[in-house]
């Protein structure tokens, strides 16, 4: 929920860290702040404030920070409001030590209360604050590793934390437990950062730390450990992320960048996944034997991976004939859902932190089920708690709106169902082979509806007034449906919703008048009559409508003025494409209404808290 960057090395700190805070801004963007250890002054000093890194960047010019060690933060508020008081950094009595914190401290009242007991003066409402008093007490007779040491073994919750002390101006620690932290190797300097991007400009040399480690950085060495001080040795990978990837292109918005790439997103995993016309997922790490065990399958996932894995119930139940239930993760994990050894649940994430599917995928673990991820971000926590994994290899996604990530999932789910299906001789191989045909087709009918996009952008401004959106299709579109409407409501404020059109007299045709728009999904589909009748009970009571049709259908043409049409693909692959004016649509409109595309109030790009 809150982003973190530190340096330490020989050059200037301030706009390294700067340009990493840039990067993080996905994580949270309610407050800011930085330290940075003043070598002539032997101090530590501290800018922070309420607002965007952009308010941080202006301060800095008024007033900069000297100095070649220091940690920035991002924050996206839980404990306390988001003002300059609450932002990160936050400091211990004697101004001698300086943390970021990534996470909830879930004791923190218990621990604060001790603490002020003890003397201890604090400033800020946030929980985050309790850690550095804490450190603050064992530091009085301990280093300053050994007394983070201590400190972290007291906290409960989720925390990344970042911490530099004037009285050790030669280390930049970090903690992980729940919380991602990745250190940069560089060549007399190295970094400590929430998420890769944030240094890709400095270094592609990068470490993961696990859960419960503790790294200490040095100019020319670091050292990791367990909470129990004991030494762990660990290989640095290279990541082959550009930074280029990571930015924007020349497009306005990170959101129209990623919603573009995605043919070129969806060809890179055909390509990678298909081999000789048979699929591979070489980091699966389940056996076919065990795939072959399984009676049922759970998918787990929220948001966008949750409409995803919707997409995944229809592909997988049609394609290899196993069961499959489909639950947003913050229910499933207060339930007692009925999964045992012979279960796969497959837990679907961007970011891989998302705390609700994490708390998920525990839960399925000590039922004994197998769990296989479906994840984006490399060495992301899911990744290392699930038994299996398939990333989706979709690039960084930096917007809050998920665009590029929802369609390489469903790609993802659509090639396991077929694994799925061939393993479980469910499909002939002639078959197997046309429906691989079929997804091959995919990313060039995705690039001609991208081709017009203009025509998309019009209808858009046209409609960008409504007070409020309904989304109806049937079948596997009905996801489609769902998805649409999120990305609306997200980005553009507007209220939207996603209903199945077989739902529609059963309520939602109450609100159907001539100031909302309705959005008919009515592709070529067994369902497509059904729609058509629906579509004339729309008309009837004057709704506004845009239908997303199957190129040249002249029914459609004859029935409604404003269409969408795309290219003519099977329905069990169609959203894939239908995803695309949906996202565009939601796009417009909120550029049209002035919204902050990339960075919607109240949202985070991963929500690392329940
Ligand atoms: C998508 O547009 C949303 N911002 C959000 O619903 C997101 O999909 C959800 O928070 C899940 O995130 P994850 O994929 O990183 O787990």
């Amino acid at each position: 929920m809150c982003g973190i960057i530190g340096y330490i090395g020989e050059k200037q700190a301030q706009p390294i860290l700067l340009n990493g805070l840039r990067r993080l801004e996905y994580r949270g963007y309610d407050s800011c702040g930085g330290c940075i250890y003043s070598e002539r002054r032997r101090d530590l000093s501290v800018r922070k404030l309420k607002g965007k890194v952009k308010d941080l960047e202006a301060l800095l010019k008024k007033r900069p920070l000297v100095g070649n060690l220091g940690i920035f933060h991002n924050r996206w508020a839980t404990h306390g409001q988001p003002n300059q008081v609450n932002a990160h950094p936050h400091l211990d009595c004697n101004n001698e030590i300086a943390i970021v914190h990534n996470g909830i401290i879930e004791n923190y009242l218990e621990l604060k209360n001790k603490l002020l007991k003890e003397g201890h003066r604090f400033c800020s409402e946030t929980d985050s604050e309790v850690i550095v008093h804490l450190i603050e007490d064992f530091y009085q007779r301990l280093s300053l590793e050994e007394a983070i040491r201590k400190a972290v073994k007291l906290l409960r919750g989720s925390f990344a934390i970042g911490v530099i002390s004037k009285k050790e101006p030669d280390k930049l620690i970090g903690v992980r437990f729940q919380s991602p932290l990745v250190i940069g190797l560089g060549k007399q300097e190295n970094f400590l950062a929430s998420d890769i991007p944030a240094i890709l400009d400095y270094t592609k040399n990068i470490i993961l730390l696990e859960e419960k480690e503790i790294a200490i950085l040095e100019k020319e060495r670091i050292k990791i450990m367990d909470f129990d001080g004991r030494i762990i040795e660990r290989k640095p990978v290279q990541v082959d992320w550009t930074t280029e990837e990571a930015q924007k292109q020349g497009y306005p918005h990170f959101m129209l960048k990623e919603i573009s790439e995605q043919p070129t997103v969806l060809r890179g995993i055909l390509n990678q996944r298909i081999a000789n016309n048979k699929i591979f997922f070489e980091e699966l790490r389940i056996s076919d034997a065990q795939l072959l065990r399984i009676k049922d399958i759970y998918i787990v996932a929220c948001g966008t991976a949750y409409h995803a894995g919707l997409v995944g119930k229809y592909a997988l139940e049609s394609l290899s004939g196993i069961p499959v239930q489909v639950e947003v993760s913050s229910e499933f994990r207060y339930r007692n859902p009925i999964i045992n050894k012979d279960t796969l649940v497959i837990a679907i994430s961007q970011s891989g932190e998302t705390a609700d599917t994490l708390a998920s995928v525990r839960q399925a673990k000590q039922e004994e089920a197998t769990v296989l991820s479906i994840c984006n971000v490399l060495g992301s926590t899911l990744t290392r708690q699930s038994d299996g994994l398939i990333y989706t290899h979709a690039g960084p996604e930096i917007s809050v709106a998920s665009t590029k990530a929802y369609t390489a999932q469903l790609l993802v789910l659509y090639l396991f169902s077929l694994y799925l299906a061939g393993l479980r001789e469910r499909l002939s191989e002639k078959r197997i082979q046309e429906h691989l045909e079929e997804l091959r087709k995919i990313p060039d009918k995705q690039e001609s509806i991208l081709r017009h996009k203009e025509k998309i952008a019009v209808l858009a401004r046209k409609h960008a007034h409504f007070g409020s959106f309904l989304y109806l299709a049937r079948n596997i579109n009905f996801a489609s449906a769902l998805e649409g409407a999120l990305k609306l409501k997200e980005i553009s404020y507007i209220p939207a919703e996603g209903y199945p059109a077989g739902e529609m007299k059963h309520g939602p045709i109450a609100l159907i008048d001539e100031y909302r728009t309705v959005i008919c999904i009515i592709v070529e589909s067994k369902v497509y009559d059904k729609m058509l009748s629906n579509l004339q009970e729309i008309k009837a009571r004057k709704g506004k409508i845009i239908v997303i049709a199957s190129e040249a259908d002249q029914i459609i043409k004859e029935q409604v003025s404003e269409v969408i049409y795309i290219p003519r693909c099977w329905e069990l692959f169609s959203p894939l494409l239908v995803a695309l004016p949906l996202q565009l649509l939601a796009y417009y409109i909120a550029v049209k209404r002035g919204c902050d595309v990339d960075q919607p109030r109240n949202l985070a790009k991963s929500v690392t808290v329940e």
